[in-house]
């Protein structure tokens, strides 16, 4: 590891965390593969494929049968459950498996959708990824009118004094990002759950982006629903729902009559992909190592996957901003987000770029050649790319930093972005 790896980041062993992703040592036309990938979804350390491939080879059967791999899959389902409840701060019979955020996010506007009609009001915001946005919208036919909340332009920050006005005493759920997978802007969603929660509404937390970035404490926001999908924050291809107790019991899901009515499982449907559920909880096992490494006096899981963002936290930051500074030192280059280093904390390291005379696909293209990976397009953010008016341009190109990337990748990149725009 070069020193200044060491350097930004004490507390974070960068060389341990690498050599548990087996993906990182891939090369492409002869370059050592870098991925910037991360917010289309993560890599995943050697200990989540073994626990998949270990299922499978050896445990794999159906849940509730009176047979010992059975009752191996009932158990790593619920030692799974128990480790998302100490990754969101929550009690593990709060925990829903799905396949994926969107998946889970249609079941419960359906099921929320249920009790709304004429005269109920759903608040929006343009700034989200569209699996937050069209689930509601789709209660249009039942009559429900949804309001969508406005971001600022220049710096991709939502527009708080649009969103609490379109609040009221007819709203009833507030469904909000926690942060944007496309400008990397982190919300002030606790301040948006109190909002909500003055007008008697309830709210639902899209953490899908925020999660490999930062600590989910679902107890300390005491918002009534969050999401994540554990592929983007080192784990397997599923989504997990975290439903207040009491909202998981009031409500109806739409369900086949053989399911139990009892929570959670309720709002799980048909056979679950259990071998990915066992790498849900290897990947929250990494978490907490990475926790322990970094500050081996904790308590307890929960303070090891605390203690694990508070170490990737200044390794991140730092290059994100080597990243921005290059980036904006680039010549007809135009960053969408906030650029000013004294708000970092108000965003992510996902960052999203133009740069004039190329299409973001030209420059992913010719980025990934070279053996970066990044994303071009709108990642399904819509909304965004099309009120900053490049959906029809082919969106931005995206480059998004997770803890296992190095400030040598950073450097690495914006040396080939330099070279390949002529710079
Ligand atoms: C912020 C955000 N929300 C929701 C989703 C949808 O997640 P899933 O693929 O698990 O449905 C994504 C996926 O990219 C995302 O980035």
């Amino acid at each position: 590891m070069p020193i200044a790896e060491q350097v930004f980041s004490s507390a974070l062993d960068l060389t341990w965390v690498r050599s548990q992703f087996p993906s990182l040592s891939q090369t492409m036309n002869g370059h050592r593969a870098v991925f910037f990938d991360g917010p289309g979804g993560t890599q995943a350390p050697q200990r989540v494929i073994d626990a998949i491939a270990g299922y499978l080879a050896a445990d794999n059967a159906n849940t509730g049968g009176a047979y010992q791999t059975s009752r191996y899959t009932d158990r790593i389902i619920a030692e799974a459950r128990a480790a998302m409840g100490d990754f969101l701060n929550c009690d593990a019979d709060e925990v829903i498996f799905g396949p994926n955020m969107t998946t889970l996010t249609y079941a419960m506007s359906r099921a929320i959708g249920r009790e709304l009609g004429p005269g109920d009001e759903i608040v929006l915001t343009f700034l989200d990824h569209d699996a937050n946005f069209s689930p509601w919208k789709a209660l249009e036919e039942k009559g429900v009118t949804i309001r969508a909340a406005a971001f600022n332009p220049a710096d991709c920050t939502l527009d708080m004094n649009d969103l609490a006005s379109k609040i009221n005493s007819r709203t009833k759920l507030v469904a909000i990002g926690y942060a944007s997978n496309a400008v990397g802007t982190i919300n002030d969603v606790a301040e948006v759950v109190r909002l909500a929660k003055q007008a008697g509404a309830l709210s639902y937390i899209d953490a899908v982006h925020y999660a490999p970035h930062g600590t989910i404490d679902v107890r300390a926001l005491d918002c009534d629903f969050l999401v994540c999908s554990t592929y983007k924050f080192f784990g397997p291809h599923m989504g997990v729902l975290y439903g207040k107790r009491e909202h998981l019991k009031r409500l109806i899901p739409y369900k086949v009559r053989p399911n139990t009515n009892n929570i959670p499982n309720c709002w799980e449907w048909g056979t679950l992909n259990h071998e990915c559920i066992a790498g849900i909880k290897a990947c929250v096992d990494y978490w907490e190592e990475l926790g322990r490494r970094a500050q081996p006096s904790v308590a307890n899981r929960r303070e090891a996957i605390v203690a694990s963002h508070d170490a990737i936290h200044p390794h991140e930051r730092a290059m994100m901003e080597t990243m921005i500074a290059g980036l904006l030192a680039i010549p007809g280059l135009k960053l969408y987000g906030i650029s000013d280093p004294r708000r970092f904390e108000s965003r992510c390291a996902t960052i999203v770029v133009r740069i004039e005379g190329f299409t973001p696909l030209e420059l992913a293209t010719r980025l990934g050649e070279r053996g970066f990976f990044t994303w071009d397009g709108n990642y399904y953010a819509l909304n965004v790319t099309e009120q900053l008016g490049v959906e029809s341009m082919g969106g931005f190109l995206r480059i998004g930093l997770v803890h296992y990337n190095t400030m040598e990748e950073v450097e690495r990149m914006l040396a080939a972005l330099r070279e390949i725009v002529g710079a």
